[in-house]
Protein backbone atom coordinates (compact mmCIF):
# COMPACT_ATOMS: atom_id res chain seq x y z
CA UNK A 1 0.00 0.00 0.00
CA UNK A 2 1.25 3.49 -1.01
CA UNK A 3 -0.11 5.46 1.78
CA UNK A 4 1.86 8.60 1.27
CA UNK A 5 0.39 9.57 -1.94
CA UNK A 6 -0.37 13.05 -0.81
CA UNK A 7 0.81 15.07 1.91
CA UNK A 8 -0.35 18.44 2.42
CA UNK A 9 -3.29 20.43 3.65
CA UNK A 10 -5.38 20.82 0.98
CA UNK A 11 -5.67 16.69 0.71
CA UNK A 12 -4.90 15.55 3.70
CA UNK A 13 -2.57 12.16 4.70
CA UNK A 14 -3.47 9.71 1.63
CA UNK A 15 -5.09 9.15 -1.74
CA UNK A 16 -7.70 6.69 -0.13
CA UNK A 17 -11.66 7.94 -0.32
CA UNK A 18 -13.65 8.20 3.02
CA UNK A 19 -15.08 4.99 2.11
CA UNK A 20 -11.85 3.12 2.15
CA UNK A 21 -11.36 3.96 5.35
CA UNK A 22 -14.80 3.49 6.98
CA UNK A 23 -13.63 -0.06 5.35
CA UNK A 24 -10.32 -0.18 7.20
CA UNK A 25 -11.92 0.87 10.38
CA UNK A 26 -14.73 -1.90 9.86
CA UNK A 27 -12.41 -4.68 9.15
CA UNK A 28 -9.20 -3.84 10.88
CA UNK A 29 -10.02 -1.83 13.92
CA UNK A 30 -11.51 -2.47 17.54
CA UNK A 31 -15.16 -1.59 17.57
CA UNK A 32 -14.56 0.24 20.57
CA UNK A 33 -16.29 4.15 19.91
CA UNK A 34 -19.38 5.48 18.38
CA UNK A 35 -18.35 7.59 15.77
CA UNK A 36 -19.93 10.25 13.68
CA UNK A 37 -19.65 9.21 9.64
CA UNK A 38 -16.73 11.69 9.12
CA UNK A 39 -13.49 11.54 7.78
CA UNK A 40 -11.30 14.52 8.94
CA UNK A 41 -8.21 15.03 7.05
CA UNK A 42 -6.82 17.83 8.54
CA UNK A 43 -7.68 20.47 11.01
CA UNK A 44 -6.91 24.07 11.88
CA UNK A 45 -7.72 25.84 14.56
CA UNK A 46 -11.13 25.62 15.33
CA UNK A 47 -11.95 24.16 12.34
CA UNK A 48 -11.59 20.64 11.05
CA UNK A 49 -12.32 19.82 7.18
CA UNK A 50 -13.60 17.13 5.45
CA UNK A 51 -12.35 15.45 2.46
CA UNK A 52 -13.91 17.83 -0.42
CA UNK A 53 -12.65 20.73 2.03
CA UNK A 54 -16.19 21.11 3.61
CA UNK A 55 -15.20 22.48 7.32
CA UNK A 56 -16.89 21.87 10.57
CA UNK A 57 -16.43 24.11 14.36
CA UNK A 58 -14.67 21.40 16.32
CA UNK A 59 -16.89 21.93 20.05
CA UNK A 60 -15.11 19.17 21.60
CA UNK A 61 -11.79 19.73 21.21
CA UNK A 62 -10.95 16.43 21.68
CA UNK A 63 -12.21 16.31 24.96
CA UNK A 64 -10.35 19.32 25.50
CA UNK A 65 -7.12 18.56 24.17
CA UNK A 66 -6.87 20.79 21.80
CA UNK A 67 -7.11 23.57 23.60
CA UNK A 68 -4.91 25.78 22.00
CA UNK A 69 -6.81 24.82 18.67
CA UNK A 70 -5.56 22.37 16.08
CA UNK A 71 -1.84 22.59 15.11
CA UNK A 72 -0.78 26.01 16.85
CA UNK A 73 1.79 27.50 14.91
CA UNK A 74 4.15 27.68 18.28
CA UNK A 75 3.37 24.23 18.37
CA UNK A 76 4.44 23.41 15.07
CA UNK A 77 7.72 25.50 15.21
CA UNK A 78 9.05 23.94 18.29
CA UNK A 79 8.31 20.31 17.59
CA UNK A 80 9.55 20.82 14.12
CA UNK A 81 12.67 22.39 15.50
CA UNK A 82 13.12 19.86 17.91
CA UNK A 83 12.94 16.94 15.01
CA UNK A 84 15.25 19.02 12.98
CA UNK A 85 17.65 19.61 15.63
CA UNK A 86 17.80 16.37 17.02
CA UNK A 87 16.88 15.94 20.33
CA UNK A 88 13.26 15.23 19.88
CA UNK A 89 13.80 11.24 19.97
CA UNK A 90 13.12 8.49 22.85
CA UNK A 91 16.07 8.60 25.15
CA UNK A 92 17.10 5.98 27.76
CA UNK A 93 15.89 7.12 31.20
CA UNK A 94 19.55 6.84 32.29
CA UNK A 95 20.47 9.62 31.31
CA UNK A 96 19.38 13.55 31.65
CA UNK A 97 17.72 16.02 28.66
CA UNK A 98 17.47 19.17 28.63
CA UNK A 99 13.96 19.22 27.53
CA UNK A 100 12.50 17.02 30.40
CA UNK A 101 14.52 19.34 33.20
CA UNK A 102 13.22 22.85 31.12
CA UNK A 103 9.58 21.35 31.78
CA UNK A 104 9.32 19.43 35.05
CA UNK A 105 10.70 23.35 36.10
CA UNK A 106 8.22 25.06 34.45
CA UNK A 107 5.34 22.48 35.24
CA UNK A 108 6.37 22.09 39.10
CA UNK A 109 5.99 26.52 38.75
CA UNK A 110 2.55 26.50 36.87
CA UNK A 111 0.83 24.77 39.54
CA UNK A 112 0.21 27.09 42.88
CA UNK A 113 2.18 24.98 46.42
CA UNK A 114 0.19 21.69 46.15
CA UNK A 115 -0.28 20.41 49.85
CA UNK A 116 0.63 23.38 51.95
CA UNK A 117 -0.02 21.27 54.93
CA UNK A 118 3.47 19.11 54.28
CA UNK A 119 5.68 22.54 53.55
CA UNK A 120 6.26 24.92 50.85
CA UNK A 121 9.65 23.63 49.48
CA UNK A 122 7.54 23.57 45.70
CA UNK A 123 5.95 20.96 44.00
CA UNK A 124 7.13 18.00 41.72
CA UNK A 125 6.67 15.99 38.70
CA UNK A 126 6.32 12.52 37.52
CA UNK A 127 5.33 12.54 33.56
CA UNK A 128 3.50 10.06 31.63
CA UNK A 129 2.02 9.34 28.42
CA UNK A 130 -1.62 9.45 28.56
CA UNK A 131 -4.09 10.79 31.01
CA UNK A 132 -4.89 7.43 32.58
CA UNK A 133 -1.09 6.66 33.50
CA UNK A 134 -0.96 9.58 35.50
CA UNK A 135 -4.20 8.84 37.85
CA UNK A 136 -2.61 5.36 38.28
CA UNK A 137 0.26 7.70 39.14
CA UNK A 138 -2.06 9.40 41.51
CA UNK A 139 -3.53 6.02 43.28
CA UNK A 140 -0.43 4.41 43.65
CA UNK A 141 0.37 8.14 45.77
CA UNK A 142 -2.55 8.34 47.73
CA UNK A 143 -2.20 4.41 48.48
CA UNK A 144 1.62 4.23 49.34
CA UNK A 145 1.03 7.70 52.04
CA UNK A 146 -1.78 5.85 53.29
CA UNK A 147 0.31 2.53 54.23
CA UNK A 148 4.03 4.96 55.07
CA UNK A 149 2.36 8.07 57.21
CA UNK A 150 -0.87 6.72 58.39
CA UNK A 151 0.17 3.20 59.19
CA UNK A 152 -2.69 1.25 56.79
CA UNK A 153 -1.89 -2.61 56.32
CA UNK A 154 -1.06 -2.44 52.74
CA UNK A 155 -3.33 -4.03 50.51
CA UNK A 156 -6.05 -2.43 53.21
CA UNK A 157 -5.99 0.90 51.62
CA UNK A 158 -8.89 2.69 50.54
CA UNK A 159 -9.52 5.48 48.38
CA UNK A 160 -13.26 7.54 48.06
CA UNK A 161 -14.17 8.24 44.45
CA UNK A 162 -17.57 9.58 43.05
CA UNK A 163 -20.27 7.85 40.97
CA UNK A 164 -20.20 8.83 37.43
CA UNK A 165 -16.61 9.35 37.62
CA UNK A 166 -14.27 9.32 34.02
CA UNK A 167 -10.81 8.36 34.70
CA UNK A 168 -10.13 6.52 31.57
CA UNK A 169 -9.75 2.67 30.91
CA UNK A 170 -6.74 0.87 33.03
CA UNK A 171 -8.49 -2.73 35.08
CA UNK A 172 -7.71 -0.52 38.09
CA UNK A 173 -9.65 2.94 37.46
CA UNK A 174 -12.57 0.94 35.17
CA UNK A 175 -13.07 -1.09 38.67
CA UNK A 176 -14.52 2.07 40.38
CA UNK A 177 -16.46 3.14 37.13
CA UNK A 178 -20.06 3.48 37.36
CA UNK A 179 -20.03 2.37 33.82
CA UNK A 180 -21.51 -1.39 33.59
CA UNK A 181 -20.57 -1.51 30.29
CA UNK A 182 -16.62 -0.58 30.60
CA UNK A 183 -15.81 -2.90 33.55
CA UNK A 184 -18.26 -6.16 32.62
CA UNK A 185 -16.55 -8.80 31.99
CA UNK A 186 -13.39 -7.69 32.51
CA UNK A 187 -12.64 -8.95 35.96
CA UNK A 188 -10.86 -9.64 38.24
CA UNK A 189 -11.51 -5.75 39.09
CA UNK A 190 -9.34 -3.89 41.82
CA UNK A 191 -10.15 -3.47 44.76
CA UNK A 192 -9.84 -0.34 47.77
CA UNK A 193 -12.30 2.67 45.67
CA UNK A 194 -15.81 3.80 47.81
CA UNK A 195 -17.79 5.32 45.20
CA UNK A 196 -20.39 7.83 46.45
CA UNK A 197 -22.84 10.30 45.29
CA UNK A 198 -20.98 13.71 43.67
CA UNK A 199 -21.48 16.25 45.28
CA UNK A 200 -22.46 14.86 48.67
CA UNK A 201 -20.39 16.00 51.18
CA UNK A 202 -22.01 13.91 54.12
CA UNK A 203 -21.72 10.42 52.25
CA UNK A 204 -18.20 11.17 51.76
CA UNK A 205 -18.11 11.76 55.61
CA UNK A 206 -19.87 8.59 56.16
CA UNK A 207 -17.59 6.54 53.61
CA UNK A 208 -14.29 7.70 55.74
CA UNK A 209 -12.90 5.30 58.32
CA UNK A 210 -9.30 4.47 59.11
CA UNK A 211 -8.27 2.46 55.87
CA UNK A 212 -9.24 5.52 53.68
CA UNK A 213 -5.84 7.69 52.35
CA UNK A 214 -7.41 9.32 49.67
CA UNK A 215 -10.11 11.33 47.70
CA UNK A 216 -9.68 11.21 44.08
CA UNK A 217 -12.04 13.93 42.12
CA UNK A 218 -13.12 15.53 39.21
CA UNK A 219 -13.46 19.39 39.94
CA UNK A 220 -16.47 19.45 37.61
CA UNK A 221 -17.38 15.97 35.76
CA UNK A 222 -17.19 15.96 32.01
CA UNK A 223 -18.18 12.50 31.18
CA UNK A 224 -20.27 12.45 33.68
CA UNK A 225 -23.00 14.92 32.27
CA UNK A 226 -21.06 18.45 32.59
CA UNK A 227 -21.56 18.43 36.26
CA UNK A 228 -20.97 21.66 38.15
CA UNK A 229 -20.58 20.43 42.19
CA UNK A 230 -22.88 22.02 44.56
CA UNK A 231 -21.11 25.39 45.38
CA UNK A 232 -19.03 24.56 48.69
CA UNK A 233 -18.28 20.57 47.92
CA UNK A 234 -14.69 20.58 47.15
CA UNK A 235 -14.16 23.46 49.96
CA UNK A 236 -15.62 20.65 52.21
CA UNK A 237 -13.85 17.82 50.55
CA UNK A 238 -10.75 19.74 51.55
CA UNK A 239 -11.74 20.13 55.40
CA UNK A 240 -12.35 16.21 55.27
CA UNK A 241 -9.25 15.73 53.71
CA UNK A 242 -7.58 17.83 56.48
CA UNK A 243 -9.07 16.46 59.19
CA UNK A 244 -8.68 13.03 58.58
CA UNK A 245 -5.14 12.97 57.21
CA UNK A 246 -6.11 12.51 53.70
CA UNK A 247 -4.77 13.17 50.15
CA UNK A 248 -6.74 15.22 48.35
CA UNK A 249 -6.42 14.87 44.26
CA UNK A 250 -7.65 16.41 41.66
CA UNK A 251 -8.39 15.04 38.14
CA UNK A 252 -7.97 18.10 36.27
CA UNK A 253 -7.30 16.25 32.83
CA UNK A 254 -10.60 17.86 31.10
CA UNK A 255 -11.01 20.60 32.93
CA UNK A 256 -7.69 22.06 33.49
CA UNK A 257 -5.19 24.33 32.03
CA UNK A 258 -7.93 27.10 31.17
CA UNK A 259 -11.09 25.21 30.03
CA UNK A 260 -13.69 26.54 32.62
CA UNK A 261 -12.13 30.32 33.07
CA UNK A 262 -9.23 29.83 35.42
CA UNK A 263 -6.48 28.22 35.47
CA UNK A 264 -7.25 24.82 37.79
CA UNK A 265 -11.12 24.17 38.14
CA UNK A 266 -10.42 23.65 41.72
CA UNK A 267 -9.59 27.56 41.89
CA UNK A 268 -13.70 28.05 41.65
CA UNK A 269 -13.72 27.40 45.29
CA UNK A 270 -10.57 28.83 45.88
CA UNK A 271 -8.83 25.28 47.84
CA UNK A 272 -5.81 24.00 47.18
CA UNK A 273 -5.32 20.22 46.76
CA UNK A 274 -2.57 17.97 47.87
CA UNK A 275 -2.10 16.73 44.54
CA UNK A 276 -3.20 17.11 40.62
CA UNK A 277 -3.56 15.19 37.53
CA UNK A 278 -2.99 16.71 34.16
CA UNK A 279 -3.28 15.59 30.36
CA UNK A 280 -5.29 16.20 27.44
CA UNK A 281 -4.08 19.52 26.57
CA UNK A 282 -0.65 19.94 28.56
CA UNK A 283 0.98 19.15 25.13
CA UNK A 284 -1.28 21.39 23.16
CA UNK A 285 -3.00 18.32 21.83
CA UNK A 286 -0.47 16.85 19.56
CA UNK A 287 1.72 14.20 21.82
CA UNK A 288 0.44 12.64 24.30
CA UNK A 289 1.47 13.96 27.38
CA UNK A 290 0.33 13.62 31.37
CA UNK A 291 1.63 14.66 34.72
CA UNK A 292 1.27 13.89 38.08
CA UNK A 293 2.01 17.03 40.59
CA UNK A 294 2.18 16.75 44.57
CA UNK A 295 4.04 18.57 47.52
CA UNK A 296 7.62 18.01 46.54
CA UNK A 297 7.73 15.82 50.34
CA UNK A 298 4.98 13.82 49.50
CA UNK A 299 6.53 13.00 45.61
CA UNK A 300 9.74 11.97 47.39
CA UNK A 301 8.22 9.75 49.80
CA UNK A 302 6.43 8.21 47.50
CA UNK A 303 8.85 7.55 44.59
CA UNK A 304 11.78 5.79 44.96
CA UNK A 305 14.20 4.64 42.14
CA UNK A 306 12.92 1.62 40.81
CA UNK A 307 9.13 2.48 42.25
CA UNK A 308 7.38 3.75 38.79
CA UNK A 309 8.77 4.56 35.60
CA UNK A 310 7.62 4.67 31.86
CA UNK A 311 9.74 4.58 28.79
CA UNK A 312 8.07 7.52 27.11
CA UNK A 313 6.87 9.70 29.87
CA UNK A 314 8.84 12.93 29.92
CA UNK A 315 10.63 11.97 26.47
CA UNK A 316 11.91 15.16 24.81
CA UNK A 317 9.90 15.66 22.19
CA UNK A 318 6.83 15.73 24.06
CA UNK A 319 8.35 17.90 26.91
CA UNK A 320 9.12 20.44 24.31
CA UNK A 321 5.38 20.84 23.32
CA UNK A 322 4.35 20.74 26.77
CA UNK A 323 6.76 23.57 27.58
CA UNK A 324 5.40 25.51 24.38
CA UNK A 325 2.09 24.52 24.87
CA UNK A 326 2.11 26.45 28.40
CA UNK A 327 3.66 29.32 26.97
CA UNK A 328 0.81 29.52 24.49
CA UNK A 329 -1.53 29.30 27.61
CA UNK A 330 -0.08 32.39 29.32
CA UNK A 331 1.23 34.16 25.66
CA UNK A 332 -2.26 34.12 24.59
CA UNK A 333 -4.29 34.56 28.37
CA UNK A 334 -6.47 31.14 27.56
CA UNK A 335 -7.66 31.36 30.94
CA UNK A 336 -9.24 35.11 30.65
CA UNK A 337 -10.29 34.26 27.22
CA UNK A 338 -12.17 31.08 28.37
CA UNK A 339 -14.02 32.78 30.93
CA UNK A 340 -14.55 35.70 28.68
CA UNK A 341 -15.89 34.07 25.26
CA UNK A 342 -17.39 31.15 27.87
CA UNK A 343 -19.59 34.40 29.47
CA UNK A 344 -20.73 35.23 26.11
CA UNK A 345 -21.51 32.06 24.67
CA UNK A 346 -23.20 30.60 27.50
CA UNK A 347 -25.54 33.79 27.88
CA UNK A 348 -26.32 32.60 24.14
CA UNK A 349 -27.32 29.24 24.51
CA UNK A 350 -29.56 30.28 27.56
CA UNK A 351 -31.48 32.46 25.46
CA UNK A 352 -31.89 29.75 23.15
CA UNK A 353 -32.77 27.62 25.99
CA UNK A 354 -35.41 29.70 26.95
CA UNK A 355 -37.52 29.86 24.37
CA UNK A 356 -36.52 25.69 23.42
CA UNK A 357 -39.07 22.70 23.68
CA UNK A 358 -36.50 19.90 24.12
CA UNK A 359 -33.69 21.82 26.72
CA UNK A 360 -33.73 21.14 30.65
CA UNK A 361 -30.58 22.61 31.94
CA UNK A 362 -27.53 24.62 30.30
CA UNK A 363 -25.21 24.31 32.74
CA UNK A 364 -21.09 24.68 33.35
CA UNK A 365 -18.84 27.18 33.43
CA UNK A 366 -15.44 28.62 30.85
CA UNK A 367 -16.12 27.07 27.25
CA UNK A 368 -17.17 24.07 29.12
CA UNK A 369 -21.01 23.73 28.43
CA UNK A 370 -23.61 21.23 29.11
CA UNK A 371 -27.22 21.50 27.55
CA UNK A 372 -29.01 18.80 28.96
CA UNK A 373 -32.37 17.72 26.88
CA UNK A 374 -35.75 16.69 28.20
CA UNK A 375 -35.47 13.02 26.48
CA UNK A 376 -31.93 11.93 27.02
CA UNK A 377 -31.43 11.83 23.53
CA UNK A 378 -28.08 14.58 23.44
CA UNK A 379 -26.34 12.49 20.26
CA UNK A 380 -29.61 13.00 17.93
CA UNK A 381 -29.05 16.87 18.32
CA UNK A 382 -25.20 15.74 17.83
CA UNK A 383 -25.76 14.15 14.64
CA UNK A 384 -28.15 16.98 13.32
CA UNK A 385 -25.30 19.84 14.42
CA UNK A 386 -22.54 17.56 12.59
CA UNK A 387 -25.15 18.00 9.46
CA UNK A 388 -24.86 21.44 9.97
CA UNK A 389 -21.18 21.96 10.37
CA UNK A 390 -20.23 21.52 13.75
CA UNK A 391 -18.66 18.58 15.79
CA UNK A 392 -19.96 18.22 19.00
CA UNK A 393 -20.86 14.96 21.31
CA UNK A 394 -23.19 13.89 24.42
CA UNK A 395 -22.17 13.31 27.46
CA UNK A 396 -23.50 11.16 29.90
CA UNK A 397 -25.93 10.30 27.10
CA UNK A 398 -28.43 13.34 27.99
CA UNK A 399 -26.62 16.27 27.30
CA UNK A 400 -24.62 18.37 24.92
CA UNK A 401 -21.13 18.64 25.24
CA UNK A 402 -20.04 22.23 24.27
CA UNK A 403 -16.41 22.46 24.96
CA UNK A 404 -14.38 24.28 21.44
CA UNK A 405 -10.70 25.19 21.64
CA UNK A 406 -10.39 27.99 23.80
CA UNK A 407 -9.21 30.45 20.77
CA UNK A 408 -12.69 30.41 19.80
CA UNK A 409 -13.36 33.81 18.40
CA UNK A 410 -16.71 36.19 18.22
CA UNK A 411 -17.74 35.11 14.60
CA UNK A 412 -17.23 30.96 15.17
CA UNK A 413 -19.33 32.17 18.35
CA UNK A 414 -22.10 33.47 16.77
CA UNK A 415 -21.60 30.37 13.90
CA UNK A 416 -22.37 27.66 16.70
CA UNK A 417 -25.20 30.03 17.88
CA UNK A 418 -26.74 29.88 14.86
CA UNK A 419 -26.49 26.36 14.30
CA UNK A 420 -27.61 25.06 17.57
CA UNK A 421 -30.79 27.83 17.62
CA UNK A 422 -31.55 25.24 14.25
CA UNK A 423 -31.46 22.32 16.46
CA UNK A 424 -33.26 23.53 19.43
CA UNK A 425 -35.61 25.24 18.02
C1 LIG B 1 -11.33 13.56 33.78
C2 LIG B 1 -10.57 12.57 32.96
N1 LIG B 1 -9.66 11.76 33.55
C3 LIG B 1 -8.95 10.85 32.86
C4 LIG B 1 -9.13 10.69 31.50
C5 LIG B 1 -8.32 9.67 30.78
O1 LIG B 1 -7.39 10.28 29.93
P1 LIG B 1 -6.76 9.45 28.71
O2 LIG B 1 -7.90 9.11 27.79
O3 LIG B 1 -5.76 10.38 28.10
O4 LIG B 1 -6.14 8.23 29.29
C6 LIG B 1 -10.06 11.50 30.83
C7 LIG B 1 -10.31 11.32 29.41
O5 LIG B 1 -11.30 11.73 28.85
C8 LIG B 1 -10.80 12.45 31.58
O6 LIG B 1 -11.71 13.23 31.01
Amino acid sequence: MDLLKKNNIETGFSEFSDSDIFEFEETCGAHHYERVKLVVRHAIGCWLYDENGKKYLDCLAAYSAANPGHHHPDLIKAITNALEGKFASVLSNVVYTDPLGVFLSKMAEFAPQLGPRFGNKGNKVLPKNGGVESVETAIKTMRYYGYKQKGIKDGKQEIIVFNNNFHGRTISVVSFSSSEKSKQGFGPLTPGFISVEYGDIFAVKKAINKNTCGILVEPMQGEGGMIVPPEGFLKGLRVLADDNDLLLICDEIQVGLGRTGKKFCFEHENIVPDGIILGKALSGGIIPLSVFITNAEIMDMVFSKGSDGSTFGGYPLACVAGVAALEIIEKEDLVKRAAEKGKILKEKIEKIASKSPHVKEVRGKGLFIGIEVKKGNAMEFCQKLAGLGVVANDSHGHTIRISPPLIINDQEIDFLVKQLEKVLA
